[in-house]
């Protein structure tokens, strides 16, 4: 993970959040550990992807909410020596199932600047709604910038999200 998070820093800087003020740096450890304490605590999970056996990219749930509101957001990066090959739609499709059927979530986010065309991409894929844009909302490569806003709730999942991006791409 730290080899990769190394090695890809231009791949993935544009698109990853940083703290104001702050350098940042990347600690595949700290980051590992932090994801760890989120799971314990319910409020989030990390999930390696691999591809024969071998990491090549990230999805993470984090803001993971029970009760009245039950939502929780994505997000997600792959190697990209492995980009283009279908993987991330499949990762976030077991994600929503995984959080709807098994963890009981109502509603699943994922937030994306508008000029992460391949991103876009992906919550098509998977005929995300888009929600609306959020305006200067995350930090990310410095600076606040927009995001569309999409999700799902679970009145939209009819059938298990693998299946959907299976019809989608058969289309
Ligand atoms: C966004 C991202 C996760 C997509 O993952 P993926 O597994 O490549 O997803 P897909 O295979 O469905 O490809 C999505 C689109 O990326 C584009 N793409 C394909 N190959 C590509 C490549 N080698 N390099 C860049 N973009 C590529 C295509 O437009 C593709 O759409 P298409 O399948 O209709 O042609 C990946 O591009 C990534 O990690 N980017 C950097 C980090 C990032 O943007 N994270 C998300 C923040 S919201």
């Amino acid at each position: 993970m730290q080899q990769l998070l190394t090695q890809d820093r231009d791949w993935l800087e544009p698109w990853e959040a940083t703290t104001p003020g702050l350098r940042t740096v990347v600690n595949a450890r700290w980051m590992i550990s932090s994801l760890r304490a989120q799971a314990r605590r319910g409020t989030g999970y990390g999930f390696v992807i691999l591809k024969d056996g071998l990491v090549v990219g990230q999805l993470n749930v984090a803001n993971v909410q029970h009760g009245s509101v039950s939502s929780a957001t994505i997000g997600y990066w792959i190697a990209k020596s492995t980009a283009g090959q279908n993987i991330m739609p499949t990762a976030v499709a077991l994600a929503i199932d995984f959080l709807m059927d098994d963890v009981g979530l109502h509603r699943v986010e994922i937030d994306i600047r508008p000029e992460n065309l391949p991103s876009l991409r992906v919550v098509e894929k998977l005929g995300l709604r888009q929600e609306g844009l959020k305006e200067r909302f995350i930090h990310i490569d410095g600076a606040w910038r927009d995001h569309k806003i999409f999700a799902i709730t679970a009145e939209e999942k009819t059938g298990s999200m693998l299946n959907r991006l299976a019809n989608t791409r058969s289309e």
